[in-house]
């Protein structure tokens, strides 16, 4: 497949088919994975996934955490503001996404449930979670963690997955820990859901908007 075609394919994918992802394919996408680059190729992501019933575990549990509105207690601080124009960006995604599913602005109800399908992590079979080791320097390499996050999702488009990282997917990593054997000197920096996407549901569908180049690019 095309680095193009792979480029404009993946998108977040926000309801899966509940059909398992052979681990053979998960292991291609890491294979492929680790050539991303790292500052000076120290390659920090340890990478772990939860399948089957360990999947199903840390679902029940995030769920029954999002129903009783617990806070999350994440490793790495989520940010809660953003400069204007990116505040309209996020914003504006909710927007757009709830609308194309067909939620109504004021349809509390539904609103509460995607949020629990995110806790869900939208019925994907697998996550795959990047950790890195908590003696490392965090913002640095968590540059890496993005880079090989990024490629995952590229490689699991040529398997025919899809994928969505997943902030919702880390906000338990006390739970993440125990569920999946991590020692407590890791840090859990995301989750990335991966499955096959629902062929024709609007959460699979929805493609987010971008700014246009002129906006983002200026030669000096
Ligand atoms: C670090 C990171 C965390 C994210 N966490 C969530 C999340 O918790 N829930 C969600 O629905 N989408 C999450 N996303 C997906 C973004 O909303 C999505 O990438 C963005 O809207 C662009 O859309 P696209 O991935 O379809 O191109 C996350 C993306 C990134 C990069």
């Amino acid at each position: 497949m095309e680095l193009n075609k792979a480029v404009r394919e993946r998108r977040s994918i926000r309801l899966f088919l509940p059909d398992p992802v052979p681990r053979d394919s998960i292991t291609r996408l890491v294979d492929l994975a680790r050539w991303a680059p790292s500052w000076g190729n120290t390659q920090p992501w340890e990478i772990v996934v939860a399948d089957g019933e360990k999947a199903r575990e840390l679902t029940e549990a995030f769920e029954a955490e999002g129903k009783k509105g617990t806070p999350p207690r994440p490793d790495l601080s989520i940010p809660q503001e953003f400069p204007e124009v990116h505040q309209q960006r996020y914003t504006g995604l909710g927007r757009e996404l709830l609308t194309f599913m067909g939620i109504a602005r004021g349809d509390k109800q539904a609103r509460l449930q995607h949020y629990l399908n995110m806790y869900r992590f939208f019925g994907a079979p697998a996550v795959i979670y990047l950790l890195i080791d908590g003696a490392l320097n965090e913002p640095y390499s968590c540059l890496d963690i993005g880079s090989v996050g990024t490629t995952l999702a590229y490689a699991a488009v040529q398997e025919g997955l899809g994928t969505i990282y997943l902030a919702a997917a880390m906000h338990f990593p006390d739970i993440i820990r125990r569920v999946l054997n991590i020692p407590e000197g890791k840090k859990v920096v995301i989750g990335l859901a991966v499955g096959y996407p629902h062929p024709t549901a609007p959460a699979s569908l929805f493609r987010s908007s971008r700014v246009p180049v002129e906006e983002i690019l200026r030669f000096a």
